[in-house]
């Protein structure tokens, strides 16, 4: 497996192979906005500088915000992004901006709409692992399921792997493609991710077979290999998710998340509600599996201590925003944010 180019997007047999420079991202995403429910933006019409997501069938499809402003790698706090705001460029919620009612939280109080996501921009860049921090519905996992294109979301752009269009706006079919052969999705919930009637083998021959391996010899042996690195024993392969254990489960997802050796990895929750043992054994596989393959992942998680583990550079999310970013060492000795001093003081 590490001797395998990981950052390809398209599977070479299929046509063009887009490379990517080791300073250029593999993934830069500005200006995502995701609210559920009816009604809204801030409930008097001004969506927020940059076209009404509502409108059109497709929100995204005839008015994106193009926010100006390099995502950039946030790297240092005050890098980039106006001064004093931990390097954050971008600020959906800004208080200036909100020309309706303001939102509590990230609860609109006249429609009830939640705003899980507003103005979110970040960068991930090859081999880097970038850490996604905040408390229980801050919006983590509703970024994780937009970049993988689980949700349609209100407003952003997309950009992946050196390609200059937006891919929030790339046909279906061409969004499947990427993320079939691309990223790979840890879910929070192994329900969402594992076919749990089906046995472990065939939950990660389906992601190999979609992506185009029908050689059932090199099929089943991509997927033997899988299970070695996750560290399931191979006659399990035949026993169906339901039957293990939540650390199982989660390994048998990384599994599958890997199996086409895509460039992104999205991990949401990878080790919650595991005892600890549990967790650093699975920890121990994503941190084996990033470090070999240089595939560059996303890794959210409520627990610091995690990804002080695993992430080199962190964004902590509080109600739907980015509230801080930088370097996970700095995040950690020097956090500005009041949350996220609260947060880390609890870690000590
Ligand atoms: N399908 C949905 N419909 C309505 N609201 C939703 C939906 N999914 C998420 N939300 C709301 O969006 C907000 C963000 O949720 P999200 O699951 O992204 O948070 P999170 O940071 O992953 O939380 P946790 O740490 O508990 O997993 C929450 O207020 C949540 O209730
Ligand atoms: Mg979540
Ligand atoms: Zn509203």
């Amino acid at each position: 497996m590490p001797d395998e180019p990981v950052l390809s997007l398209y599977n070479p047999q299929q046509g063009q192979e887009y490379l990517v420079e080791p300073d250029e991202p593999v993934l830069s995403l500005s200006g995502l906005t995701m609210y559920y429910g009816q009604g809204c933006p801030e409930c008097e019409g001004d969506p927020g500088r940059g076209g009404d997501p509502l409108r059109g069938g497709d929100p995204l499809r005839g008015g994106e915000p193009e926010r100006k402003g390099d995502p950039g790698r946030g790297g240092a706090p005050g890098r980039g992004g106006a001064p004093g705001r931990g390097g954050a460029p971008e600020r959906g919620g800004d208080p200036e901006r909100a020309g309706g009612v303001g939102l509590e939280k990230n609860r609109c109080p006249r429609c009830g709409a939640i705003w899980a996501l507003r103005g979110v921009s970040l960068s991930l860049f090859p081999g880097e692992v970038l850490g996604i921090v905040g408390e229980s519905g801050s919006g983590k996992s509703t970024l994780a399921r937009c970049l993988y294109f689980d949700e349609s979301p209100r407003a952003g752009t997309l950009r992946l792997l050196g390609r200059p269009e937006n891919a929030f706006l790339l046909s279906r079919q061409a969004r499947k493609q990427i993320r079939r052969e691309s990223m790979g999705m840890v879910y929070q919930n192994p329900l969402a991710g594992l076919k749990m009637d089906y046995s472990v083998a065939a939950n990660i021959a389906e992601n190999l077979i979609a992506a185009n391996c029908k050689n059932v010899a090199r099929l089943k042996q991509r997927v033997y290999e899988l299970l070695e690195i996750v560290e399931i024993p191979a006659y399990r392969g035949k026993e169906t998710p339901a039957s293990f254990s939540g650390g199982m489960q989660q390994r048998v997802q990384i599994a599958k998340a890997i199996a086409n050796r895509p460039g992104i990895l999205l991990l949401d929750e990878v080790t919650t509600g595991l005892d600890l043992s549990v967790q650093a054994k699975v920890l121990d596989v994503i941190k084996k599996i990033i470090r070999e393959a240089g595939i560059a992942a996303i890794l959210v998680s409520h627990d610091l201590a995690v990804i002080r583990l695993l992430a080199d550079r962190t964004l902590v999310m509080l109600d739907g925003e980015v509230i801080e970013r930088g370097l996970t060492d700095q995040i950690l000795e020097n956090p500005r944010h009041f949350y996220t001093q609260q947060l880390v003081y609890s870690l000590l």
